[in-house]
């Protein structure tokens, strides 16, 4: 089977016609491969920018009970814009939002931001597609998008429709935040499994937003640092430690519906009320961590480990063996002393520390250049997502700030909290229920 490529897949029949043609396998996470030869032109020539198909290729479904992006098994590259809306028009806010949605459902299938966007509006005008990723798969793109507090100010009279569970995060004792890596009125999430396919996205819906928004900023990641699905194997993050071993996974029915989705009931109002428009959606926390990785690197294996209470070559939890065994933190080392110390960056962050609190982490490593005097600026891009960050995300992130061991190598340097909305029924477009 071959892969749909972003050339003219959608042209001229739409998006429903391709899902069609092509298979649509709904469902969190599960892709589809088009039977159309890929890279090929509207002649059906296979161009240069054949692809192979692979699973990495295929597309994921757009539409759904909840956003793609979040279960989604994470994948491997990821693009994340903060945006200021800089109309003062609540009316273009809303048009850019439907823009976005048409976009965005066409990107994640693999065609271009618009039909024939490449070259089809001719000479004169400028292509409505950038042109970057035709001829590339679908990637596995996915397209998430947010909203963050200060969109319910009293600019576009959303004040009314604020979820209550939409605030900024309190301050965090060692914070070093930078007010340019921060906030947003919205954000854009685009992971893909091809980074220039992430990058075409965001850039096309920032192109398709000019005049409404401008880019905050910006965040790439290279690598995932979590798995979020029992299908994919733990990767590892910048201190070489496996990262995501005991997060939420998508098979997890009980703990999504307990940890990560805002259910009905939990905000008050009405459909045109309040944040009951949040049904179905989650809350989305990102935190840019700088990690001293100069100094993590001159520390011994066994200050690492003890810093994350697990085995660096299999994640086992300290004095345990299977990375998946349950951490016993009862359990003594040789010195009598616990096995997994009480500073340890897993012992703080774990559910029994913690009244039970789970979220699902869904971050990426990044490699910023240099700080400018000598380091590379590396950390996590740590994105979570939460039912509730008030009772999830703050008093863990206290608890860690409080005496994670972890502290001594990195730094907080951005943080921004948003609410996603629910996944898109057909027919439905983003900003819909937010502006009823
Ligand atoms: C650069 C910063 C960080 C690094 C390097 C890091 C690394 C790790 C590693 C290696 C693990 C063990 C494997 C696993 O279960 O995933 C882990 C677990 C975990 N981390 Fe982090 N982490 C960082 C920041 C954070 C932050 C900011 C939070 C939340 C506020 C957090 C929450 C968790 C949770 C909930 C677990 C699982 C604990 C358990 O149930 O066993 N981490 N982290």
């Amino acid at each position: 089977m071959t892969t749909p490529s972003r050339r003219h897949v959608l042209g001229a029949t739409g998006v429903a016609a391709a899902g069609a043609a092509t298979g649509a396998v709904a469902g969190a996470g599960a892709g589809w491969a088009a039977g159309r030869s890929s890279g090929g032109d509207a002649s059906g020539t296979p161009g240069a920018g054949t692809v192979g198909a692979s699973t990495l290729d295929a597309a994921v479904p757009f539409r759904g009970t909840h956003q793609a992006g979040i279960v989604t098994p994470a994948q491997d590259r990821l693009h994340f814009v903060a945006l200021d809306v800089v109309t003062k028009d609540r009316d273009e806010l809303a048009r850019m939002l439907q823009e976005w949605t048409r976009a965005a459902e066409r990107m994640t299938a693999g065609a271009e931001a618009s039909p024939g966007g490449l070259v089809g509006g001719g000479p004169y005008r400028a292509p409505a597609d950038t042109g970057e990723a035709y001829g590339l798969a679908a990637s596995g793109l996915t397209i998430t998008i947010g909203y963050g507090p200060s969109l319910f100010d009293d600019r576009f009279g959303l004040a009314h429709r604020r979820p209550e569970g939409l605030r900024d995060l309190p301050a965090f004792r060692g914070d070093a935040l930078d007010p340019r890596r921060s906030g947003g009125d919205l954000c854009i999430q685009a992971c893909a499994n091809d980074p220039q396919v992430a990058v075409h996205a965001v850039r096309n819906l920032v192109r398709l937003g000019f005049g409404v928004v401008s880019v905050r900023w910006s965040q790439l990641g290279f690598g995932r640092t979590s798995s979020t699905s029992t299908t994919q194997a733990t990767p590892r993050n910048m201190f070489g430690f496996k990262d995501g071993t005991a997060n939420i996974k998508a098979e997890e029915a009980d703990a999504l519906t307990e940890h990560v989705w805002v259910a009905p009931g939990d905000e008050p109002g009405t459909a045109s009320t309040g944040g009951a428009w949040m049904a179905g959606g989650s809350y989305l926390v990102a935190r840019r961590i700088r990690m001293h990785i100069e100094v993590w690197d001159r520390s011994t294996l066994q200050d690492q480990e003890d810093t994350i209470g697990r085995d660096k070559k299999d994640g086992a939890p300290l004095g345990q063996s299977g990375e998946h065994a349950e951490p016993d933190f009862a359990r003594a080392g040789p010195d009598g002393a616990p096995a997994i110390p009480l500073a340890s960056h897993v012992r703080l962050a774990h559910p029994s520390n913690l009244g039970g609190v789970r979220i699902l982490r869904r971050g990426y490593n990044f490699t910023d250049g240099t700080d400018g005097v000598g380091h590379l600026d590396a950390g996590l891009f740590f994105i979570a997502f939460v039912r509730d960050v008030q009772k999830q995300f703050v008093p863990m992130q206290r608890a860690l700030a409080a005496k994670d061991a972890l502290n001594e190598y990195v730094e907080h340097t951005g943080s921004a909290v948003f609410a996603c909305p629910p996944g898109l029924k057909d027919g439905e477009h983003w900003g819909q229920a937010l502006f009823a």
